[in-house]
């Protein structure tokens, strides 16, 4: 049996590249660049070495420590604490692996530590061994300052992206899909995991699914994301949330929602009635800011993948808009873009600010073009490889800032100042069903 299907898979590599190319909507003039150089991060080390370490906020004052061995026999088992060398914790956690044709997932090891203080740096070690690594929990209050970097793969622009935005510190890090590349090939999902450790092991990486973690084989592998949810463990569970695929996490004064654009959405699917449940649980006075990441844009004035997230925003806007989302991140499209308040193709003060911006660096390149005359919701668009920053500095205020790789970080090719929609007493409240925050006063409605 296993020679049979060795036989038929490069036929199914085949008809895999036929049907991504036959499904995508992409602009009949829309050509990409030449790619740039894949990076492939080999692993050198011992077999029960700790590789590709990641971290992730894992619910109040916790952090989730994922790592990888190749032995199958290393210990689940975090230390940590405050000082160099010195470690006042230990905790055993879970591991996992998993199978995809002929390949063998390494011991996949996921520990949740805590509780942690805020705005504190820890120095932990994984399986006990190893040299060490350190982290920084993110602050209990404002200033709160998010990386956004989207479709980042793992070639050269990866790379310099990565090195481009961590040149300045931040707090979080986001990231609204498409990770690795890998498509099937699964040992660049562990390359990929080497790359970004240097980065990811020290400030917690939130994530969402794009279209590339799918990975549906037909016959073979007929359900899709199963290396993205063995090796980017989520905080569903912390958030009520029955699918690794959405969920949603408070930091500081913000309250960050990721959902999943290539699962069910439609009204009466669980992500509809999670993401309902979510919006109506949000406390404004003690998260002000509400923030939403997915893959696929509701508003794209690109070339590249016109109207592929328009059946997601025709069911779940009205949602975000009722609950006075203050931005959605988006990537998918290897650009930037940035557009107003919209709600419904209009301009209107009380909806989302969007923004695009999946221009991380992967092997595809850029989606060169835009469509014309341009769309006066949109404002300002340019496709050029870079990242967002995301700093709020207060309740109200929060500056938006998008760098190019080419460019010093301290300059912003974008940039907008953001005020908070919970304290904007035009737009509470909502046809009566919700309340304003008590921060408005009576006066101001
Ligand atoms: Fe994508």
């Amino acid at each position: 049996m296993e020679k049979f299907l060795h036989a038929l898979l490069p036929f199914i590599f085949f008809l895999l590249r036929f049907t991504s190319r036959c499904c995508s909507s992409e602009h009949e003039t829309y050509s990409r660049p030449p790619a740039r150089n894949i990076i492939f991060s080999p692993h050198h080390g011992l077999q029960s070495a700790a590789q590709q370490v990641h971290v992730s906020l894992a619910g109040r004052d916790h952090m989730r420590v994922t790592w990888i061995t190749d032995d199958k026999h290393a210990p689940s088992i975090v230390e940590y604490g405050k000082q160099p060398g010195t470690y006042s914790a230990e905790v055993t956690g879970n591991h996992t692996s998993y199978r995809y044709f002929f390949y063998s997932s390494g011991k996949i090891h996921h520990v949740k530590i805590g509780p942690l203080e805020p705005g504190t740096v820890y120095y932990y070690r994984c399986g006990g061994s190893g040299p060490e690594l350190s982290f920084k929990t993110p602050p209990a209050t404002f200033p709160l300052e998010f990386v956004v970097i989207g479709d980042l793969g793992q070639t050269e622009w990866t790379n310099s992206t990565l090195t481009h935005a961590s040149s300045r510190d931040y707090d979080v890090f986001l990231l609204p899909g498409d990770l690795s590349y890998a498509d099937t090939n699964q040992p660049l999902w562990d390359s990929f995991g080497r790359l970004v450790e240097r980065h990811a092991s020290q400030r917690p990486w939130m994530v969402t699914e794009g279209n590339h973690e799918i990975e549906i084989l037909p016959i073979i592998q007929p359900h899709g994301f199963k290396a993205y949810n063995a090796r980017w463990l989520m905080p569903y569970e912390e958030s009520n949330s029955s699918s690794n695929l959405y969920y949603s996490f408070n930091v500081a004064g913000a309250h960050v929602i990721m959902l999943g654009s290539y699962t069910d959405f439609d009204e009466n699917s669980d992500q509809y009635r999670w993401l309902e449940a979510d919006l109506s649980s949000i406390d404004r006075k003690k998260t002000p800011w509400v923030i939403v990441l997915l893959h696929a844009p509701w508003y794209n004035t690109n070339n590249a993948h016109q109207g592929e997230g328009e059946s997601m925003r025709k069911a779940m806007e009205e949602l975000l808009y009722k609950a006075r989302v203050d931005a959605v991140f988006a990537g998918h499209v290897h650009a930037y873009e940035r557009f107003t308040r919209i709600y419904d193709n209009k301009v209107d003060p009380c909806g989302p600010v969007y923004i695009t911006i999946g221009d991380g660096g992967n092997r595809e390149g850029l989606a060169l073009t835009f469509k014309n005359p341009a769309s006066p919701l949109s404002l300002y668009r340019e496709a050029s490889f870079g990242h967002g920053r995301l700093r709020m500095l207060d309740e109200t205020r929060a500056h938006w800032s998008w760098h190019r790789n080419n460019d010093s970080n301290s300059f912003s090719a974008d940039e907008v100042w953001l005020d908070s929609l919970s304290t904007s007493a035009a737009c509470w409240p909502f046809e009566g069903e919700k309340e304003p925050p008590e921060s408005i006063a009576d006066d101001e409605l």
